[in-house]
């Protein structure tokens, strides 16, 4: 017998949820187009994008309420198509908080353990601890129309969780919250994430919501997923003009490509004289691409004095305490900068300013 003492190389860690070739048709009308993607296991994963994007298309499919048209989604390697949603294993939370109108908030939570027809005295002890997750020990035999919006949504979220579900999703949760309470319960429901460790998906439109919370985010525009990673990589590093525009603030310029030298692609805007050398890193448009824009953030531009007649204009300045919000026209286009605000006290509207696009912090993109 011969011993193998080769060390085999340790699998990298599988995807717990799965979405491979998703797409989703109503009639003619194609929702979510070829979307793949994996969630690890205890990770909180957002998918962000606009009104009409397929965000709750793909969700609904997950909790197995809207059959894909083509494409597997699969839990621990095992597929979910044919399960019908109540033998998933899934908890769900709605925008509008969908709670039992007759029942008590401890019996709305109670719910899925009758279901599951669990003895009495755990559905108290498992109900009592859900109670505790979410900070409403002392309401447990209140109806929901005695409790405020967000306690509502407190409720719903103990509801998904009190059968302790291998993954959570969770459709604009806080969306019909007030801009204070629904940063509030951000705070919260990172806590709770962070307690239970469940997996979880959160489906939103806000930006700051997805930044803030998610371990990943998936970008969804037309259907299709435009990005996937880590709110740093979405940032930093946008694949194309759209998340640019979607993810912070970004400044879309028409470039005209110059020249490359290897290391980076020479671009002039459109209409000035400004050259900008991109390095090739931050490259996001094929060399046949014709039609390109320049990305920069606002906090990546830099403004000087002008000697000038061809520098940009400042229209408006807007004092934000720490920094200066500076509205410029460069040509035909308007450009977004924030300063310091001590490097602006002297700039005022109609004078002339030289534009400095920092080029490691320039992206040159496809226009779509
Ligand atoms: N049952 C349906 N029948 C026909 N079209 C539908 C149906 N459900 C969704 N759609 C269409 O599919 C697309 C994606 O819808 P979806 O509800 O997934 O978007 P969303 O990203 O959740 O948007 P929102 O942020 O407004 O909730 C939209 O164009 C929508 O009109
Ligand atoms: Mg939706």
């Amino acid at each position: 017998m011969t011993l193998d003492t080769h060390q085999p190389t340790p699998a990298p860690a599988e995807d717990y949820l799965k979405v491979t070739g998703f797409s989703k048709f109503y009639g003619e009308t194609c929702a979510v187009r070829d979307v793949s993607l994996g969630v690890r296991e205890g990770e909180l994963l957002a998918l962000l994008g606009p009104s009409g994007s397929g965000k709750s298309t793909l969700l609904m499919a997950i909790a197995g309420f809207e059959a894909p048209s083509s494409g597997d989604i699969t839990i621990a390697g095992r597929s979910l198509v044919e399960l019908p949603p109540h033998r998933r294993g899934i908890g769900m939370v709605f925008q509008r908080y969908a709670l039992f109108p007759h029942m008590t908030v401890a019996e709305n939570i109670a719910y899925p353990l009758r279901r599951r027809n669990m003895a009495r005295r755990e559905i108290a002890q498992r109900v009592q601890e859900a109670l505790e997750l979410v900070r409403l020990d002392a309401f447990g035999a209140r109806l929901p129309t005695q409790l405020s919006g967000g306690q509502q949504q407190r409720v719903a979220l103990a509801r998904a969780l009190v059968f302790q579900p291998g993954l959570l999703l969770l459709d604009e949760p806080l969306g019909a919250l007030d801009r204070k309470l629904r940063q509030e319960m951000q705070t919260e429901l990172k806590q709770i994430h962070q307690r239970v460790g469940t997996t979880m998906i959160l489906v939103t439109h806000d930006q700051e919501e997805a930044l803030s919370l998610a371990d990943r985010i998936a970008v969804l525009d037309g259907g299709r997923i435009q990005q996937f990673g880590t709110p740093a990589e979405l940032y930093d590093s946008p694949a194309n003009a759209f998340v640019a525009d979607f993810i912070g603030e970004s400044n879309l310029i028409p470039a005209k490509r110059m020249g490359a030298d290897g290391t980076s692609v020479s671009v002039k805007l459109n209409g000035t004289d400004i050259v900008v050398s991109v390095p090739q890193a931050n490259i996001c448009a094929a060399p046949s691409d014709d039609s390109l824009l320049l990305g920069a953030r606002p906090e990546d531009i830099a403004l000087s004095p002008s000697a000038s007649e061809t520098g940009a204009v400042v229209v408006q300045t807007n004092y934000l305490g720490a920094m200066l919000n500076v509205l410029l026209e460069l040509g035909p286009y308007q450009i977004r900068a924030r300063i310091p605000a001590r490097l602006g006290t002297g700039l005022t509207a109609g004078q002339s300013v030289e534009i400095g696009f920092t080029p490691e912090a320039s992206r040159l993109y496809t226009a779509t």
